[in-house]
């Protein structure tokens, strides 16, 4: 016979904490949306060891009577709902409840509380689920709670945590969206003791989502506006050219809630969609404001789960007005782009000077004999497009015919009744990539210093990532030095790419390398990075190309190694011959 019991309230409490505290950076979710319940207009997060030793929040919000600090630990105990009806109409981050007790169950914690109709405040000292102590205390008007030594008591779940860089990165994420969400609200992150983030009393959306999303984002924002009698939307999303390679820097609000919803991902796709590369991830701040009883929240403990009862209107309205957004910025673009082909970083050709932006590009490597076709020492087996080796191509009298450009993109030749496109962007990416690597071989790198340094704002997993391969990346000419906390600054990069280009570069190395398990090699370092380069500064698709840019980059590709495909993997080319020209037209069967 099995004897069912009820469990003794610390076991519940710490069974719930299974859910509610995943990691330090749960610990501050949950004590930060109290402080924002509790009407703060000032939070301060103490953060020590990646939160394993020490989580602090501290606010100055209403603040608690010694009996609600007592009631605020017990489980089911919560000031935000009274009722069934309420539980549908939320406008509180909390209301389960389940918080308090749940981390104090798994830590050693203490709680300091005053409200501004008391002289002194309350103290409480919890262990493991078990007041140990309740008392008086100075303190200011508002609260301040502590949790030392997160899952001391639960050995199986301390071992699951992760660096303390990690955790920290997790910790700065949370508190970046509930900034977001909270503009009229000051939040400081100490860590170890140093001030790390501050955002400001004086932000508005705008200023908050540059904070947040970084400058590189920041003057490529569009702003989201959306209303009808079902639904509200606004924030802002990034320029399709601005991307990560996750999607960690895409902020989804509901009535106010940071929430992760697959569906609401795929609907930001959508908006993007025909407009960015693929396996990337655009970056936006999201807000969707629909009726109470339009969405449930309490779908899942951590409340970042919610369920929609018209999720495809709900989609569809985001996806639009994505679309809408970016649709008119582009419009806005092709008329600006004439008076600022320079500034933009587009160089269209030039009767002057044929060879345009290819001859751009490519005229600090020029500059090295070596470097130059014919000249090079190449090492590996050298391919030669298709089977039948490439003439060096002149105005179409020798063996290859350039028939010319078609969709901006492609390069239309014909070779020996072989019919084949070049794709110009693969291919100027390969031939870049080549003379990178030779440069890089031979020690010839050459870098530009920059007369204005950039700096590189990162979060600490990245700066930690960065500050291991400094020596590495100056070995490439990219030569960046630490700004203090977890600021860097480049003082030159390789001459080969722009510098306007090289903060994506940067970022998208160390996004690459942080989701990729088991680190980088410092081959792999370098083969990412000279991958990079060449396909920042490569011609892009949608570029018209004058004939002798053309004729330059087929005769350049044809001195590569592999000249048919990509550093990428990507095909450079593909063929027709005749026979199987002649079959699609069914002369042949
Ligand atoms: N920083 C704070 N300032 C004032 N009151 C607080 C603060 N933190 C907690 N409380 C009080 O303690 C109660 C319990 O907090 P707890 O986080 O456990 O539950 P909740 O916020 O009501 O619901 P949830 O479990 O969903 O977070 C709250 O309802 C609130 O009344
Ligand atoms: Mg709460």
């Amino acid at each position: 016979m099995t004897t069912i019991r009820i469990l003794p309230e610390i076991l519940s409490n710490q069974i719930a904490a299974g859910e509610v505290v995943e990691r330090p950076s749960s610990v501050v979710k949950e004590l930060v949306e109290n402080s924002i319940d509790a009407g703060a207009t000032s939070i301060t997060i103490e953060v020590i060891k990646g939160g394993k030793s020490l989580i602090r929040v501290s606010d100055n919000g209403v603040g608690l009577s010694r009996d609600d600090a007592i009631l605020s630990i017990e489980r089911y105990a919560t000031s935000k709902i009274f009722n069934k009806e309420d539980l549908f109409t939320i406008s509180t981050m909390g209301f389960r409840g389940e918080a308090l007790p749940s981390i104090a169950s798994v830590s050693k914690f203490n709680l300091v509380t005053r409200t501004k109709d008391s002289d002194i405040g309350t103290r409480i000292e919890i262990t493991g689920g078990k007041i140990r102590n309740v008392s008086d205390a100075g303190a200011p008007v508002g609260t301040m709670v502590e949790v030392k030594h997160l899952f001391f008591n639960t050995p199986a779940r301390k071992k699951f945590l992760k660096s303390d860089n990690t955790e920290i990165s997790h910790i700065a994420d949370a508190i970046s969206g509930m900034a977001l969400g909270n503009p009229h609200i000051r939040f400081r992150l100490f860590l170890n003791g140093k001030l790390q983030k501050n955002f400001s009393l004086a932000d508005d959306l705008f200023q908050r989502t540059m904070h947040v999303l970084g400058r590189d984002a920041a003057d490529k924002l569009y702003e989201l506006k959306f209303c009808d009698s079902f639904i509200d939307i606004h924030g802002y999303c990034s320029n399709p050219l601005v991307t990560r390679s996750t999607s960690s820097k895409i902020f989804l609000f509901v009535n106010n809630r940071m929430v992760y919803d697959r569906g609401l991902i795929s609907a930001v796709f959508q908006g993007y969609k025909g407009r960015m590369m693929k396996g990337r991830f655009p970056l936006g701040v999201f807000f969707i404001d629909i009726a109470f009883d339009q969405v449930d929240v309490n779908v899942h403990p951590s409340k970042r789960e919610v369920r929609f009862f018209n999720s495809q209107r709900v989609y569809k309205a985001l996806s639009e007005t994505i679309d809408n957004a970016l649709s008119i910025a582009q419009q806005n673009m092709t008329a600006y782009s004439k008076v600022s082909d320079l500034q933009t970083g587009f160089v269209f050709p030039q009767k002057t000077a044929e060879l345009g932006q290819i001859y751009k590009v490519e005229q600090s490597l020029i500059e090295f004999p070596a470097d130059r076709p014919g000249n090079e020492k190449n090492t590996g087996q050298k391919q030669s497009l298709g089977q039948n080796h490439l003439e060096r191509p002149s105005d179409g009298s020798s063996e290859m015919k350039i028939l010319g450009q078609v969709m901006g993109t492609y390069i239309l030749v014909e070779i020996k009744g072989i019919l084949m496109l070049f794709d110009q962007h693969a291919a100027h990416e390969r031939i870049l990539y080549e003379k990178l690597k030779h440069r890089y071989q031979s020690l010839k790198v050459q870098s530009q210093t920059l007369i204005v340094p950039e700096t590189l704002e990162l979060n600490c997993r990245e700066a930690d990532l960065l500050s291991k391969i400094l020596d590495d990346l100056s070995a490439l000419g990219l030569v960046i030095e630490p700004f203090g906390g977890t600021s860097f600054v480049v003082k030159a990069v390789p001459s080969i790419i722009d510098e306007k280009e090289i903060k994506p570069v940067i970022l998208e190395i160390l996004e690459k390398a942080l989701v990729k398990k088991d680190g980088f090699s410092k081959d792999d370092w370098l083969e990412k990075c000279l991958i990079l380069m060449a396909c920042h500064s490569a011609i892009r698709a949608n570029l018209n190309l004058g004939h002798g840019e053309m004729v330059k980059l087929l005769s350049d590709l044809e001195q590569c190694e592999n000249p048919r495909h990509c550093p990428h993997g990507r095909p450079i080319m593909i063929s027709w011959s005749k026979k199987q020209i002649e079959k699609l037209f069914k002369r042949l069967v």
